[in-house]
């Protein structure tokens, strides 16, 4: 059964008529047009689809696009500035560390939330964080070391605001 229902995505109210069953990413994906989050395992394994839901990293292919009426949901389209990249994109490019489009924006979304919530993390508590992020492809050095270079980053562009 259809059902109009209001997402609030990127600060932006989006009036859609979705289908019951139908995830937050379907709709993220083919109703908005927003297409960063990607479907990799469909089943919550793999971290690809990640957005940050109500403040913190969610797989929006386990959330039916109904459930999430009235929550505040931020996208890797939401995070990047119109006009240049967020300085922790910059610094997986300048580390190396951009794998394929299916897990960097993931890993994008897992970053930025943790550096919201602990702008200073130790290896270990990165390696935690972005442990949902799954790519068989790489050993994660350049990741670990792109994370900590956005952290620097970030603490610099927060103390010129100061
Ligand atoms: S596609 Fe959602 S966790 Fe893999
Ligand atoms: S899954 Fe993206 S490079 Fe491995």
């Amino acid at each position: 059964m259809s059902k109009d229902i209001t997402l609030n995505v990127n600060g932006i109210d989006h009036h859609v008529n979705i289908q019951g069953n139908e995830t937050l990413l379907k709709v993220l994906r083919d109703k908005l047009g927003l297409t960063a989050a990607k479907e990799g395992c469909g089943a919550g394994e793999c971290g690809a689809c990640a957005v940050i839901y109500n403040g913190s990293p969610a797989s929006s292919c386990l959330i039916l696009a109904v459930e999430a009426e009235g929550v505040e949901i931020l996208t890797l389209e939401g995070i990047t500035p119109k006009d240049h990249l967020h300085p922790i994109q910059q610094a997986f490019i300048d580390k190396g560390a951009v794998q394929c489009g299916f897990c960097t924006p993931g890993m994008i979304i897992t970053t930025y939330s943790l550096l919201k919530s602990n702008p200073d993390p130790s290896e270990d508590e990165i390696k935690k964080a972005i442990s949902g992020n799954l790519c068989r492809c790489t050993g994660y050095v350049q990741i670990i070391e792109a994370i900590r270079e956005a952290a620097r980053r970030l603490k610099r562009v927060k103390g010129r605001r100061k």
